[in-house]
């Protein structure tokens, strides 16, 4: 039987190679980047252009696999690039993927889930000197008129973000909250920060501590869906001539989750050293503020800076 291979689609005048392998996702590969990128995160325009069968659609030719071959040779195609630039994939991945979901579905946890994710929140709680607890099984905390109000359905588990009181106790909630939302949904569950919209959560709070937020979890109706987002030069003091990690920086940070979606964050770049400031006026801008420099540095790469 012949086994099925990848078609290869090549733009001479363009230097765009594109793979559309026999089964999963079309990748596309320009010549100066070096690395092949699902075609979905593909430079918008050009994804356009060939799904509406237009402008770039006419000047692409099928080509041998040898021939695919010879130009990533002649490229400097490497496959160590690839791997890195796939490890950061699945990070981009994550971030985008991520949508807040307020409506479960009536599904337990697995026990082998339930241990990973706690697992990783002590993990959490002893980095940021926290008390992170994660509780199953308690339908009440998000089934109040609050929850209700603020569109919450089938809500049984949740995470509460617990901490000894501290200047920046809200700060690291932010922080070490959402590795454990990305972790959630890496695990495949969904969340929503909820500061406001739930009623009394079971979590242990001793008297020098605080509850500071919660975050609903569990098995999402649906995935969420995509909001609206401040631009780059919305958030950023700086625009031309950016190094590729303040850039990723960046857009990772234009995905995470804000109080009410105010993303009232700026960032601001001299040297290798970042700063970011929030505005004054604002619920939870603290714990903004913490998501947003954990969404940074994830995809930036902590190795790439210091913060200012
Ligand atoms: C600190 C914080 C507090 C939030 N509080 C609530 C809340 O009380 N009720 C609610 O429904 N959503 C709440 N959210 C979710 C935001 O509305 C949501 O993150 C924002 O609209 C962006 O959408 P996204 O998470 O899908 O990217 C909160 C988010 C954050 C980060």
């Amino acid at each position: 039987m012949c086994e099925e291979k990848a078609v290869y689609q090549y733009d001479a005048e363009n230097d765009v190679l594109i793979r559309r392998p026999p089964h999963g996702a079309d990748l596309i590969l320009y010549r100066h980047e070096l690395v092949w990128r699902r075609f979905f995160d593909a430079d918008e325009g050009y994804r356009r252009a060939i799904s509406l069968g237009q402008g770039h659609w006419d000047k692409l030719d099928t080509v041998s696999e040898e021939k695919a071959e010879q130009l990533l040779k002649e490229w400097g195609y490497s496959e160590q690039l690839q791997k890195e630039w796939d490890l950061m994939q699945e990070k981009w991945d994550l971030v985008r993927c991520r949508h807040s979901v307020r409506q479960f579905r009536e599904k337990s946890i697995p026990q082998e889930v339930r241990d990973e994710l706690d697992a990783f929140a002590r993990q959490c709680s002893i980095a940021g000197e926290l008390s992170i607890q994660i509780i199953y099984d308690e339908p009440r905390c998000f089934n109040s008129r609050k929850a209700h109000y603020g569109k919450f359905r089938n809500c049984s588990n949740y995470i509460a973000l617990v901490g000894k009181n501290g200047e920046d106790l809200e700060e690291r909630c932010g922080y070490y909250g959402e590795q454990v939302v990305l972790k959630a949904q890496e695990l495949g569950l969904n969340t929503c920060w909820a500061a406001l919209t739930h009623g009394k959560s079971e979590a242990i709070v001793a008297e020098d501590e605080t509850e500071v937020i919660l975050i609903a979890l569990g098995y999402g109706q649906t995935q969420g869906r995509s909001r609206k987002s401040k631009s780059f030069s919305q958030v950023s003091d700086n625009t031309t001539n950016l190094p590729d990690w303040y850039i990723r920086g960046i857009r990772s940070a234009l995905c995470a989750p804000t109080a009410m979606n105010q993303q009232k964050f700026k960032f601001s770049l001299n040297g290798d050293r970042v700063s970011v400031r929030t505005g004054r006026f604002g619920p939870c801008l603290r714990i903004d503020l913490g998501i947003v420099k954990y969404h940074f540095e994830l995809l930036a790469g902590p190795e790439n800076f210091t913060w200012a």
